[in-house]
């Protein structure tokens, strides 16, 4: 897909990754709307980007969600792309789990991006195509001892991206996943020996990758039609 004049929804992009790929989308001449929780924060991110519109949502709400995507399509007339980027950290070892934050995670990582998936699909189908990219976790591959619930949101997210773009690509539907690694300011030891992983990329896992790197394949993504990219 060429990004120049596109309309691209960006969720979590008050900062890091959301914030980079928001910038990059403005660069390649993409109509942006930047969506999180904190609208004073977005607000001021679109005063200095041109072409774009604040929009809050919370993610946990599916009520917000279909409002950030009717503010959208009222505004813009169309959603070309949408970028399910909004997630958080929770990660603590498995006797410490709190089952209820458990709850609110999966709620946001996962049934978030779900419902804006459901709300925003039928629109591209009815405009003739359309691409989402859901943000996943490199770091899911490598089982370690605190990276429990964040990672597990993530594989859920990942199958249920997967089997949605076998769904709507003869559609002109694109789902695709990107798989991050840890970006440089959450940079985290090297894995332990009993660490268990079901990937060979166990040592790619944890190299070290800014917002900006991770934007770009996002865009990269989108523009060749990927469907998983790895960083
Ligand atoms: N950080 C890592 O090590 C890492 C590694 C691999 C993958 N990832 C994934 O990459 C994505 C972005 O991560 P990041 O490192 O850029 O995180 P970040 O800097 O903490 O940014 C998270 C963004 O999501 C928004 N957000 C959080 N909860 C939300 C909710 N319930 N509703 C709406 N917006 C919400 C935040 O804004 P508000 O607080 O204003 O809502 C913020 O804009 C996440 O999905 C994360 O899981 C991260």
């Amino acid at each position: 897909m060429d990004i120049k004049d596109k309309v691209v929804l960006v969720t979590g992009a008050s900062s890091g990754i959301g914030k980079a790929t928001a910038e990059l989308f403005i660069r390649k001449g993409a109509k942006v709307v930047l969506a999180a929780r904190s609208l004073e924060e977005v607000k001021e991110l679109a005063v200095k980007m041109p072409n774009t519109l604040a929009v809050a949502v919370d993610m946990t709400k599916p009520q917000e969600i279909q409002q950030m995507v009717q503010e959208t399509q009222a505004f813009y007339g169309r959603i070309d792309v949408l970028i399910n980027n909004a997630g958080q950290e929770l990660n603590t070892s498995m006797e410490t789990i709190d089952v209820e934050n458990f709850a609110r995670l999966i709620t946001s990582d996962v049934y978030g991006p779900l419902v804006a998936m459901q709300t925003t699909i039928p629109l591209m189908k009815q405009q003739g195509g359309g691409a989402i990219v859901n943000i996943s976790s490199g770091v899911f591959q490598t089982a370690r001892s605190t990276l429990l619930q964040a990672e597990s949101a993530k594989s859920v997210l990942n199958m249920i991206s997967l089997n949605t773009r076998t769904e709507y690509i003869d559609q002109g539907v694109s789902v695709s996943l990107v798989y991050p690694r840890e970006p440089e300011a959450n940079f985290q030891k090297p894995p332990k020996r009993r660490e268990v992983t079901h990937t060979k990329r166990q040592t790619d896992v944890h190299k070290l990758d800014s917002p900006e790197a991770i934007a770009a394949k996002i865009v990269e993504t989108i523009e060749k039609g990927i469907a998983v990219e790895f960083l």
